[in-house]
């Protein structure tokens, strides 16, 4: 059975690996905290008999041999990057629970056919380049061009960063054969309050909810507070307007169907005494629904075009990241299912409202999620947290579907 004090002991070092003189856990993709943080995980990848690697945009792999290494390889992670001021459960737990696995499968004696790899991937947050940006190089859906065309707040480039965090940007071992992977698993915290508040042990996820993230960009003239408002070209009340209509309607009229977000917003040149003469900020739409993601696109362009006129100032709409609404396999989801309640755990069918890299991952090999409470909910956030014991139950789980996916022909 998974130790759940190996769990807590690497989920706690884990959370100290973050940026200075932040609350929580802030670990961005290529920085010093994140290094520490692979060089830690490898060790701890290293000391449970795993053959470590790491490819060449940062990705990390931690390999039990199987007995047939021409045998499509079975994976389980997820992501080791977090959002700013984050908790320190977020894409680590699963890292912690496949590495917990590796130990039980390692230490039953009983080897697999197929090798099984823990990953810990890197950029799956949008923190500081556009999210699922490590598993889509896996994916080999990007490749040398984006090292040079995507770029960080700072203008660094993605080349410039993998180089400057000591990792190869060798691209050629960095992309997965489409043969060469026989699942992902990948268990996460629910990020949501239904497994806590129906007591249920375990979530099995059935559609990861498409996102479609934008920036906006309103370009007014910035003028004295003491411009009449009919006479000014004002980008911040041009942005506040469009922002409460926009969040209005999304409430009103797609009510448990989607959400929308506007999670950074900066006026230009944000003085107390200044009309804003610019003001960018980011939309984030989610669905399980690609129709009704293209319908909020439309609502979105329909109100640029009122706001413009309305405020005398022009737009700029750029689309930064677009996922779309992701099933998973449901032949693994059953032998998680099924694997749950031959050890008496509880599970629960659901939607995630959160992305993840399975999402990218469903797209090229089958792929499946499990889900573990979280408390009231709360994450991306210091209070983030779930029960220790909750993990060991993930992980119990995860080691038991591993061995009978590996079954399978
Ligand atoms: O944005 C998300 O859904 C996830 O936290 N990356
Ligand atoms: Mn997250
Ligand atoms: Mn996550």
């Amino acid at each position: 059975m998974a130790d759940r004090f190996r769990i807590q002991n690497n989920l706690e070092t884990l959370r100290d690996f973050s940026a200075p003189g932040e609350e929580g856990t802030t670990r961005l993709s290529y920085t010093p905290a994140y290094r520490q943080a692979v060089d830690y995980l490898k060790k701890e990848m290293e000391a449970a008999g795993l053959q470590t690697w790491e490819d060449g945009v940062g990705n990390v792999y931690g390999e039990l041999k199987g007995t047939d290494e021409t045998a499509p390889v079975i994976l389980s992670g997820s992501h080791l990057d977090t959002v700013r001021c984050s908790g320190y459960f977020d894409g680590q737990a699963g890292i912690v629970c496949a590495l917990e696995a590796a130990r039980m499968l390692k230490e039953s004696g009983k080897p697999l056919r197929s090798s099984f790899q823990v990953l810990a991937t890197i950029m799956e947050e949008g923190a500081r380049f556009p999210n699922l940006t490590g598993s889509r190089y896996i994916a080999g859906e990007n490749g040398e061009a984006q090292l040079d065309t995507l770029r960080d707040q700072d203008g660094v480039t993605l080349r410039e960063a993998i180089r400057q965090c000591g990792f190869s940007g060798n691209l050629e071992m960095t992309c997965r054969k489409a043969d060469s992977i026989k699942a992902f698993l990948e268990l996460h915290l629910e990020q949501g309050i239904r497994l806590e508040s129906t007591h249920t042990d375990l979530g099995i996820v059935e559609t990861i909810y498409g996102c479609r993230w934008f920036t906006v960009a309103v370009n007014g003239a910035t003028s004295h507070p003491s411009t009449p408002m009919n006479l000014r070209k004002d980008a911040g009340i041009a942005a506040c307007t469009l922002i409460s209509e926009l969040a209005a309607l999304v409430e009103e009229h797609y009510p448990n169907r989607a959400t929308v977000t506007f999670g950074k917003f900066e006026n230009h040149p944000n003085e107390i005494n200044a009309v804003p003469g610019r003001t960018v900020f980011s939309v984030d739409f989610r669905s399980g629904k690609p129709e009704i993601l293209n319908e909020l696109e439309a609502l979105l362009k329909e109100k640029l075009k009122a706001m413009e006129s309305r405020f005398r100032v022009k737009t700029e709409l750029t689309l930064y990241s677009d996922v779309p609404p992701t099933p998973c396999c449901a032949e693994f989801s059953k032998i998680l299912e099924e694997q749950a309640a031959a050890l008496h755990f509880s599970t629960l069918r659901m939607d995630s409202g959160a992305g993840h890299d399975a999402m990218i991952f469903a797209k090229h090999w089958p792929a499946a999620m499990i889900f573990v409470p979280s408390h009231n909910g709360l994450t991306h956030c210091p209070k983030e947290w779930t029960d220790y014991g909750n993990l060991a139950k993930g992980a119990d789980v995860l080691c038991a579907a591993i061995r009978q996916i590996d079954k399978l022909d």
